[in-house]
């Protein structure tokens, strides 16, 4: 087991820089997961902290010591790709034994150590059998049994789970949770479904184009967003944004008056950061789709007319896909089985306790107010 620091860590390819200088500190047995857009970083990050890539700037430290020019073998590092890469013409059990074997380690602790990997991972009866033979999710066992094998003192994956599909990706999930809880190594997982973020790190780290948006446990991100891009990344559906200005801030807070209903500010006040804030400012007004509740107007709620485009009933919740007077769009999730079925007109109440406020007059950061 190790912990892990990353001290102003920036990659260059040529002249265009692709990390920005990251900062990051991963505690000894953690399970800390980054995620973000493609094309954000995610996999050149990961791969410098294996040693694949070399870092141009900043320091790669692993258990007090800067790793920077130490080779990835020397790491103690083990590396799980989405791409399985296991050799076609071997067995499962010299699949496992590979790696081993190159680091010349004595035989009878190659095959106690393959057969603990298995049995952990429930290949102790496929063996014998090669890759081809095997299902996905099977495949992709061996691919993480490789790495337990080895006994990192990190494990890092690299979107491990993409090629696998909604059934047992979810499976596979709690077995990587399962695992992390047994080994109790400090791993990093790479992935851009937030879905999986959500359910398996103790903290999250939310990427875009290099640079680190929000680092958090999975409900810190969720509920308190440092800005709009984090907001819309967590949860699904995505946060609900709604234009708007500040009507008025007193000590209480501001209060909010929607493009969708220009004439009514908001009943209740929102915190804010005064210091950050000013009458007349324009705001994105944040709701989550599970926040918004139907039908008549409640106290401490903004209101909306919303007209019903569309219905989608799951059964257990529906999601309702409705336009405001302002064209825009409001996602509403309510639970269990509605009968609305599209063109109807309703009133949607949108808690101020919930809502979340963001600055519209830098759309790029549209950072949080309160
Ligand atoms: N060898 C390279 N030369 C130049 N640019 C590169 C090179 N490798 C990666 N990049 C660029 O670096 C950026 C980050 O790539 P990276 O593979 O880390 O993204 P990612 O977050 O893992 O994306 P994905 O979710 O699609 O896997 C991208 O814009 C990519 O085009
Ligand atoms: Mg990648």
């Amino acid at each position: 087991m190790a912990g892990l620091q990353l001290k102003r860590v920036a990659k260059r390819y040529g002249a265009t820089t692709v990390i920005h200088g990251i900062d990051l500190e991963v505690k000894n047995g953690e399970f800390v997961v980054f995620v973000g857009p493609s094309g954000c970083g995610k996999s050149t990050l990961l791969r410098m902290i294996a040693g694949l890539e070399s870092a141009s700037d900043g320091d790669i430290v692993i258990d007090g010591n800067r790793v920077n020019d130490v080779s990835a073998a020397q790491r103690g590092l083990a590396m799980v790709f989405q791409s399985y890469a296991l050799y076609p013409h071997m067995t499962v059990y010299q699949n496992l034994a590979f790696g081993l074997e190159n680091l010349r380690t004595p035989r009878a602790t190659i095959d106690a150590k393959v057969r603990g990997a298995a049995q952990m991972l429930r290949l102790d009866a496929l063996l014998e059998r090669r890759p081809t033979q095997l299902s996905g999710g099977q495949r992709q066992r061996v691919a993480i049994g490789r790495a337990i094998v080895r006994d990192p003192t990190i494990f890092l994956f690299d979107e491990p789970l993409s090629n696998l599909d909604a059934e047992l990706r979810v499976q596979m999930r709690s077995e990587i949770t399962a695992l992390h809880a047994r080994l109790g190594t400090t791993m990093i997982y790479v992935t851009h479904d937030q879905v999986e973020a959500m359910t398996m790190a103790d903290r999250i780290v939310v990427l875009r184009a290099g640079s680190v948006e929000q680092i958090g446990t999975p409900l810190e991100l969720y509920n308190r967003p440092d800005n709009r891009f984090v907001a819309g990344f967590i949860g699904s559906p995505q946060m609900n944004f709604l234009t708007g200005r500040i009507a008025t801030i007193r000590d209480e807070g501001a209060r909010i008056a929607l493009d969708a209903a220009p004439h009514a500010a908001s009943d209740a006040a929102l915190p804010v950061r005064v210091s950050t804030a000013t009458v007349e400012q324009r705001v994105l007004l944040g709701i989550r789709p599970e926040h918004v509740t139907i039908g008549a107007a409640q106290a401490g709620s903004l209101h909306v007319t919303a007209k019903i485009d569309r219905v989608e009933q799951l059964g257990a919740a529906s999601f309702l896909y409705c336009t405001l007077s302002s064209g825009e769009r409001l996602t509403v999730h309510a639970s269990g089985q509605v009968g609305y079925t599209g063109g109807e007109q309703m009133t949607v109440n949108l808690p101020v306790s919930d809502t979340h406020l963001f600055d519209a007059t830098d759309a790029e950061t549209a950072v949080a107010l309160r």
